[in-house]
């Protein structure tokens, strides 16, 4: 009998890719969909790399049967998408587009005839834009219920289904560009805004994972987090405390929310003496107590350095959209820490640090601290990806990424982490937000650029090399 070393990957791992509804979907306006404030913010002028859109994406709407065929092809475990709000009801709330639900019930018919799990993401940003009009968005209460509406609607109709759900993708990164650096819609710089959107954020996320409990049985749910570990630039006491702040205000301000339903003390004082706290009212921490996630999704990219940062120092600055190497700025939060170089780390084109044993630390704090399973539900290289003479894409930087984050996951097991899965971001190329489609993450090369192209699927050398890894269970990496 085959004992399995400790550090073996499960053999039910979950063996995935990913994606988000706006970033592939296109369609924009089919079949009913209403808009969403990324269709209209993407519009405005200067928002985005180049002014690319998500109209027409990788029209993977219009090409799910060979996506999914390629999928199969590569042995895939498990495809995390996500479900488009504003497809199932075009306003936000009341009737049902039923052609909306129909197009997710044919992807995940098709995955599952397949035998790739479906990792169902229900918000990745694409709120409807109905909402922002009526009543703020994320900025009001009444969207608590709403969105309970929508994601009801999708339990019920995918219960006996979907086994594994998320419910807000990297809610922390989101507003944080939505509210404090004005990079995504509703493009507001006000942190008592943010702390107070945020807030509801967490009221509404717990009472989805609440409804899920009764709708789901047997079913798994958990917030994504992008998480980012916070390093230290030196063991100077102020760059450790520097850290200590950083660590608590841009990470465990989300984790010991959703997971303990409760704020870190150090920042909720420091947010209260500054007038920038949360409204917290009666019930609230009760119902977040009560809506605690199963599992947590872990959208690992890069690990953070930090140093101390004086009064009157760095305020926070936005990132790189163009992958000109070396552009990024220290960004940070006077008095409490801003981002440094590592020193010790190389860089992808546009600044994130490759650092795969941030993974293995990454996992290794959460899993002691929350005592949670967790899954993987993001990780991956953004980079410029060229198409050769010979018809192929030779992204062996990609697939020595991966191979070392996969390595950092084994290791991680070895620490003891319970770890579900690994969906690599992501599985064809998409949209990146902010970068347009120049920045490419796939398995999957997709012929287009910011004018569009013909939308060919080309399997580059890292699917080649991914299917291998999956066909092994993990063993040749
Ligand atoms: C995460 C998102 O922030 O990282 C994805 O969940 C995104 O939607 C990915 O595409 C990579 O970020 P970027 O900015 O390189 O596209």
């Amino acid at each position: 009998m085959h004992h399995p070393k400790f550090n073996d990957f499960p053999a039910d791992f979950l063996w995935g890719a990913a994606s988000a509804a706006y970033q592939v979907e296109g369609a924009w306006d089919a079949d009913g969909k209403g808009p969403s404030v990324w269709d209209l913010f993407t519009k405005l002028p200067g928002k985005t790399f180049e002014g690319s859109n998500g109209d027409v994406a990788v029209d993977h709407y219009h090409r799910v049967e060979e996506d999914v065929a390629l999928m199969a092809e590569m042995g895939l475990k498990a495809y995390r998408f996500s479900v488009s709000w504003p497809r199932i009801f075009p306003t936000g709330r009341g009737e049902v587009n039923e052609a909306g639900l129909a197009f997710y019930e044919r992807l995940i018919d098709s995955l599952i005839a397949h035998g790739i799990e479906p990792v169902l993401t229900l918000y990745h940003w694409d709120l409807p834009q109905a909402l922002q009009e009526e009543y703020g968005g994320w900025e009001d209460r009444r969207i608590i219920d709403d969105f309970e509406r929508y994601c009801v609607t999708l339990y019920q109709r995918f219960a006996g289904k979907v086994k594994y759900w998320v419910s807000l993708n990297e809610q922390n990164y989101n507003l944080t560009n939505a509210y404090q650096l004005g990079t995504h819609p509703p493009a507001v710089q006000d942190r008592k805004r943010f702390f107070a959107a945020n807030h509801i954020a967490f009221l509404a996320n717990a009472r989805v994972i609440k409804a899920f409990r009764q709708h789901v049985p047997g079913g798994l749910i958990g917030p994504s987090f992008a998480y980012s570990p916070a390093y230290p630039a030196s063991c100077d006491p102020k760059d450790m405390l520097a850290f200590e702040n950083a660590e608590e205000f841009t990470n465990l301000w989300w984790l010991d929310a959703y997971c303990f339903g409760r704020y870190p003390q150090a920042a909720l004082a420091y947010l209260r003496e500054n007038g920038e706290a949360p409204e917290i009212l009666a019930g609230d921490l009760e119902l977040l107590r009560e809506g605690t996630p199963d599992y947590i999704g872990v959208n690992y990219y890069y690990t953070l350095t930090f140093t101390d940062n004086p009064i009157g120092g760095q305020t926070m600055q936005r990132i790189n959209t163009t992958g000109q190497k070396g552009t990024t700025p220290s960004s940070g939060v006077p008095g409490l820490y801003k981002t440094t170089p590592n020193p010790h780390l190389e860089t992808s084109n546009w600044d994130w640090a490759i650092d795969p044993t941030g993974m293995r630390i990454a996992l290794r704090r959460l899993s002691s601290r929350y005592g949670l399973p967790l899954m993987i539900t993001e990780n991956g290289l953004g980079e410029f990806d060229k198409l050769t003479a010979d018809g192929r894409v030779h992204d062996d930087y990609r697939i020595a990424y991966l191979r070392s984050h996969l390595k950092a996951c084994q290791e991680a097991l070895q620490d003891g982490a319970e770890l579900l899965g690994y969906c690599a971001w992501s599985f064809t190329d998409i949209l990146s937000w902010l970068n347009g489609y120049q920045k490419r993450y796939g398995f999957v090369y997709v012929e287009r650029d910011e004018q569009g192209g013909s939308l060919r699927r080309i399997k580059k050398e890292s699917f080649h090399w991914y299917k291998s890894v999956i066909a092994s269970g993990g063993k040749t990496l």
